[in-house]
């Protein structure tokens, strides 16, 4: 029997602070009636001074463990797909591996935009799959209102914060992630672009006069790409499945834009109520959007175990893929004594800090306290 990557575990975590499209009417020219009308959008979650990608990817990965009733240590991988990672480096997956005290697994970040979700969910099921790893998980954050820019309001309003998470576990069982379709075109790379700080415009005073770390975008085109892009690899994921579009009872998408999913919807010929939309009240939060919108819906009991889904995400490079997948749930029934996420924060915190004083105290003692001179940036100290 063949191995089968199962999603046990699933999890979403949003800031509290709402933003209304009235609130955003008073910093930028913009109205309620217009963001409405072209996006579907209503609001959208900001994250607070303390919160930071790493943080709400915590929070979403520390809820899928405990759906799935996997203790973390037992993880081999973690991915994070984000478009605004806590740094450049180390891996946001590495900070979040610590936080949840997942000793054991490997973490490394994936970048493909508001694609980023579906192909690190391909990676982590083929590595599943191939036999090369039993357990992973998958999260996207986004923490993408930090680089707005709050006097263009042909992309301010579209964004919010958030993270969700799924856990993807190996098992004799069928179902699971059973095929998925991944593209690229980087000629369409400028189309929506973070440009500074990078290799190609560093962060220097003529980048920050620019206004080139901010998000920027040809919405036109985006958007015509993405109707087009949607419908295409939905398909394309299911004939790999060996399925029909009949077959599928929900299609969970990137939440960018409430017309390009009717337009998408349209060039299916699948009724708007297979969708799972949500983008009225948590806006386009690129990675993160697809699970959250799973997590609301499995919740609310619309998805359920053996419902047959597709996954699909578009967004920067250009990216486009989908995943098709049987729902399943945890493997084993909730153990009666597992750790609470605040208990596995705890011990993980300790465990970490422990690691961090060992390491000074072995600098100490051979003589090497001299390259420990250098801190990070004020308030970065990595402690969860
Ligand atoms: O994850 C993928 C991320 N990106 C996307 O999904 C974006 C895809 N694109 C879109 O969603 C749409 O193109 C937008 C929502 C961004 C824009 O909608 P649109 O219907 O393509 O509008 P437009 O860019 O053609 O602009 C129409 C008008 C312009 O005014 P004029 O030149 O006709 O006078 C804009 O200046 O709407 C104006 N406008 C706004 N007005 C009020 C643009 N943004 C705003 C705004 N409030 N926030």
């Amino acid at each position: 029997m063949s191995i089968q990557a199962q999603i046990t575990g699933w999890g979403a975590y949003v800031p509290q602070r709402i933003v209304t499209n009235d609130d955003l009417s008073k910093i930028v020219d913009t109205n309620d009636e217009w963001i409405v009308s072209r996006t579907g959008i209503s609001e959208r979650h900001f994250a607070s001074e303390e919160e930071s990608t790493a943080s709400l990817a915590t929070e979403a990965a520390l809820q899928a463990l405990q759906v799935a009733g996997l203790n973390p240590v037992e993880l081999d991988l973690v991915i994070v797909a984000s478009s605004s990672p806590e740094h450049f480096f180390p891996a946001t997956a590495c900070l979040v591996q610590d936080r949840i005290g997942a000793n054991k697994a490997g973490a490394y970040d994936l970048l493909a935009a508001c694609s980023g979700f579906v192909f690190a969910l391909d990676v982590a099921a083929q590595a599943i799959r191939s036999g090369s790893i039993r357990s992973a998980v998958v999260i996207g954050a986004e923490t993408l209102t930090r680089f707005l820019d709050w006097t263009d309001r042909n992309t301010c309003v579209l964004f919010g914060d958030g993270a969700g998470a799924f856990v993807l576990q190996a098992s004799d069982q069928p179902g699971g992630v059973l095929a998925s379709a991944i593209h690229s075109d980087g000629s369409g790379g400028e189309l929506l672009i973070l440009p500074s700080p990078g290799s190609r415009h560093p962060m220097n005073i003529q980048a920050l006069e620019a206004r080139l770390q901010y998000v920027q975008m040809n919405g036109r085109e985006v958007f015509r790409f993405a109707t087009r892009a949607l419908g295409q690899v939905v398909q394309e994921s299911i004939a790999k499945a060996g399925l029909k579009l009949e077959d599928i009872q929900w299609i969970i998408p990137h939440q960018a834009n409430m017309r390009i999913l009717e337009a998408a919807a349209k060039n299916l010929k699948v009724p708007m109520d297979r969708f799972v939309i949500n983008v009225d009240r948590y806006g386009n939060t690129s990675t993160a959007s697809i699970p959250i919108a799973v997590v609301e819906a499995v919740q609310d009991g619309r998805i359920r175990p053996g419902d047959k889904v597709v996954f699909v995400g578009f967004g920067a490079g250009l990216t486009w893929g989908a995943v098709t997948a049987q729902w399943s749930g945890p493997l084993a029934p909730p153990r009666r004594h597992a750790p609470t996420p605040k208990l596995i924060r705890l011990l993980a915190g300790l465990r970490s800090g422990l690691l961090r004083l060992l390491r000074r105290l072995d600098a100490v003692v051979w003589g090497r306290m001299q390259n420990w001179g250098q801190k990070g940036p004020p308030g970065d100290d990595y402690l969860p």
